[in-house]
């Protein structure tokens, strides 16, 4: 038996055309169905929002489906198990990593849930660093990118998520020159300051390239793209002969209502030998040892820090957070606390 007879969750009732708006959502009041065999109730206590489930809402075939119409959305979240179902060896109080975020309580499979460690790192950390997000950046960085010691990386999108893990990941494997661009003046102190970047510049300042060009006064070797466009322009513009990209996102273009800003110099990529790579979380499930190993030693020792965005209120906030993560209001890892 479940001590919740009603669960609140987030449904997408429209397909946003450009930036999503708080009409495209709804918030609807179900019955909590009990637990059956090899089933659990999660509490959800933190949801993720993510640049991605900007995709999701629009029906077009990607890598992962869209989201149904007037259906509960779907993501990363973390929870307390507050009742199992039988045949169930998770016990109750233990806290897990599930994917089902927008709503306050989620009745799943107890396969589905990985039980995490709350005396290694919060909960939250999970969703981030120690998640999906870290695992982006150390495998973009590592195996997309093949970072060596003694590269100069660009990379965009650095105050965020994986950003600012990607930047400090290549610090603390001896990059010779680490170089960020975000979006506020704050955001800049901040990848200085405390993160130990070389450079870094607010990409609303100016022509990127020329900025770029001169925070890379010897050129780049690496540059992890979260954003396209012109972005993607100005690093193929500063790569050196053999330069590497790894295309992580593009979130420039998410909201997009018009044809992307292509890059214009694509035959410097014949010029330079240039190698681009996409690439997928998904792809990297053999490093997620070695990424808990690494990340967990560079938390430890202070190599590597991290920041959250915390927005209050569950799924009365999901939207907002999520909105609020899309136009740049975050630093580090967006997470809505219920
Ligand atoms: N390939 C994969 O498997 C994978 C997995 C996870 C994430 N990703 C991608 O990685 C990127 C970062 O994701 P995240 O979760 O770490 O998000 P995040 O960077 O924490 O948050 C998104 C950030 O994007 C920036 N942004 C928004 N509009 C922009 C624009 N027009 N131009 C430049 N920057 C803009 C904002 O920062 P500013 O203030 O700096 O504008 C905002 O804070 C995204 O492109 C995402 O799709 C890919």
């Amino acid at each position: 038996m479940t001590p919740f007879a009603t669960a609140r969750s987030v449904h997408l009732v429209a397909r946003p055309h450009g930036a999503p708006t708080p009409g495209d959502f709804a918030i609807v009041e179900e019955e909590l169905r009990v637990p059956g065999p090899g089933e659990i109730t999660v509490r959800n206590v933190a949801m993720s929002v993510d640049p991605y489930m900007r995709g999701r809402m629009d029906d077009r075939k990607s890598y992962v489906p869209p989201f149904e119409l007037n259906k509960p959305m779907d993501g990363g979240a973390v929870g307390e198990v507050i009742a199992v179902g039988p045949d169930v060896e998770l016990p109750v109080g233990a806290m897990v990593l599930h994917g089902l975020g927008w709503r306050d309580h989620a009745v799943l499979p107890a396969r589905s849930a990985q039980i995490i460690d709350t005396d290694l790192a919060p909960a939250t950390a999970y969703l981030g660093v120690l998640g999906m997000t870290g695992l982006t950046a150390f495998g973009g960085l590592t195996e997309s990118a093949s970072f060596k010691e003694g590269d100069a990386v660009f990379v965009s999108g650095a105050a965020g998520a994986v950003g600012s893990l990607v930047g400090q990941l290549a610090k603390a494997r001896g990059a010779a020159r680490v170089i960020g661009s975000a979006g506020s003046a704050e955001k800049v102190r901040y990848l200085v300051d405390e993160l130990g970047f070389d450079a870094a510049f607010n990409y609303k300042d100016g022509p990127i390239a020329e900025q770029l060009a001169q925070a890379a006064p010897d050129g780049i070797d690496v540059y992890f793209d979260n954003v396209g466009g012109e972005h993607l322009e100005a690093a193929i513009g500063t790569l050196n002969v053999g330069g590497r990209i790894a295309v992580c996102g593009a979130i420039s273009q998410y909201n997009s209502t018009v044809p992307a800003v292509g890059p214009r110099n694509m035959w410097l990529v014949v010029a330079s030998q240039l190698r681009i790579q996409g690439f997928l979380v998904r792809n990297f499930p053999h490093l997620k040892g070695q990424f808990a190993q690494e990340v967990g030693g560079y938390l430890k020792s202070g190599q590597v820090q991290y920041r959250e965005t915390f927005v209050d209120g569950g799924v009365d906030s999901a939207v907002d957070a999520l909105l609020q993560m899309m136009d740049g209001k975050n630093i580090g890892k967006m997470v809505v606390r219920f």
